[in-house]
């Protein structure tokens, strides 16, 4: 086997994969997601499912990755060979273009945004919603002015990725996350200093239960998934770009920790500029595309905090894109040794192709409108979020408990660790657990769309 190529140091891999889990999800999603049910209740339950599902898995990726030395489908070959699990590597490869197809798409707006910002664009929509609302609507259906900004934010993605783990991956890794949580820190201190902003702290952190349904939850752990980018391999592909000192338990409570941190501070920032100018928490999506330009302009200095809040999430969106296209290109390379400048310009730009049509689901170009009565766009996020990356959690947690064992996944958990004591008892519950919990969701969701009548819901 060729020479893998590796990390250049355990900080550098922490970055890497918490760049990939820091992202749209965390800036984009969970604030307007937080926003529309119940504030604090939801905030609250996306906790527990990212601690007591998504952390197991965090290491359950990183354990499978390190021990194979092998992305996705190779490592599920390698521990499981002539089976069926293979499959759950062949689901993640699939997932990562799903995801990636539309992720693109948003990451170039994000870039565009960022550039309005600058030019002084946001000025005239300043205390205007409609105004804004209708620009947001006609730029992402023009059928040529959002491909064009996707484009670019996807040559950036390949870029990156052409220079390989460490030269590209973590390089990059290491400036832009920094920048991110400097960028955050600042528009979070402007934001709970303008009058009202703290309104945003008892928003995010004062739960009011009755706010909560079912259908928060199953949102709330399927978001979990996409944030933690879980269930389609991004981690297990990290973690084969290991050594076996790195400590697998810290670095996922890094990641975890940072995650997290993004998120909430991302929605502190938000809402309490939100509650600054008196606008209306629950606007979804378009929250930060349509309300905050109309608000950006009416804060001192407002050119400079819309341009960094937009940049900062370009960043977020580069580097986790960066993460779903690696899962490509390294099945391509391990599976099929291509290089690593073939396999990514080549599906870079098949995966950019599937976006463009995404980007024209959005009203640009009818004929490719509707699947299921859902726009091609909705459609994808539907699919990745609520069923593919939470069954390919599911999967890993089973393939621990039913193929690998819990005694030899603890095995290579503990090299690298100092503390070695281990409760196999313990390891075992979390992972059934964490199986258990999304079973059951997946098969209320499944049927509810049968029957129309979901178990809970
Ligand atoms: N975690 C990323 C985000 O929050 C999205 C992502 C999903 C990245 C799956 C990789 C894999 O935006």
């Amino acid at each position: 086997m060729k020479n893998r190529e590796q990390w250049g140091s355990k900080i550098g891999f922490i970055l890497a994969a918490s760049g990939s889990a820091v992202g749209l999800g965390n800036i984009w999603k969970y604030p307007h997601m937080a926003g529309e049910n119940g504030g604090a209740a939801f905030t609250v339950v996306y906790l527990l499912c990212i601690l007591l599902v998504g952390l197991p898995i965090v290491i359950a990726e990183f354990v499978i990755g390190r021990k194979t030395q092998l992305s996705p489908v190779g490592a599920f070959k390698t521990l499981a060979p002539n089976t069926n699990w293979k499959f759950v590597g062949v689901l993640g490869v699939c997932a990562a273009f799903v995801i990636l197809s539309f992720y693109g798409v948003v990451g170039g707006w994000t870039l565009r945004y960022a550039m309005l910002s600058l030019s002084g664009g946001f000025m005239d929509f300043s205390g205007n919603p409609e105004l804004a609302g209708q620009q947001f609507k006609s730029f992402i259906s023009n059928p040529i002015n959002p491909v064009f900004w996707q484009i670019a934010f996807m040559a950036l993605t390949i870029m990156v990725i052409i220079k390989g783990v460490k030269g590209g991956i973590e390089k990059w890794a290491k400036i832009m996350m920094p920048a991110i949580l400097f960028i955050l820190v600042l528009l979070m201190v402007r934001g709970l200093t303008l009058p009202n902003g703290s309104m945003a702290l008892e928003f995010l952190f004062k739960p009011k239960f009755g706010d909560l349904n079912a259908s928060s939850v199953v949102l709330a752990l399927g978001h979990a998934f996409f944030t933690l980018s879980l269930g389609m391999g991004t981690m297990i592909t990290y973690g084969s770009y290991l050594k076996r000192d790195q400590n697998l338990l810290s670095s996922a409570l890094w990641v975890i920790l940072l995650d997290t941190l993004i998120a909430i501070m991302a929605g502190v920032a938000i809402f309490a500029t939100v509650f600054a100018l008196g606008a209306n928490p629950d606007s979804g999506p378009g929250l930060i595309f349509v309300a905050l330009p109309t608000m950006f302009p009416q804060i001192a200095g407002g050119i400079l905090w819309g341009s960094l809040f937009f940049f900062l999430l370009f960043m977020a969106a580069l580097t986790s894109a960066i993460s779903i296209l690696e899962v490509i290109t390294a099945y391509f390379i391990d599976e099929k040794e291509w290089s690593r400048e073939k396999a990514t310009v080549i599906f870079g730009s098949i995966v950019t192709l599937v976006g463009i049509f995404c980007s024209m689901s959005m009203g640009g170009f009818n004929d490719f409108n509707t699947i299921f009565n859902i726009s091609f766009f909705d459609f994808l996020d539907y699919l990745s979020s609520k069923y593919m990356l939470p069954i390919g959690g599911m999967l890993t947690a089973l393939f621990i408990l039913l193929k690998w064992g819990v005694n030899d996944f603890i095995k290579e958990l503990i090299t690298g660790m100092k503390n070695k004591n281990l409760e196999p008892n313990l390891v075992k519950a979390l992972f059934i657990i964490s199986a258990l919990v999304v079973g059951f969701i997946i098969t209320n969701e499944v049927i509810a769309i049968l029957t129309g009548n979901p178990i809970i819901g």
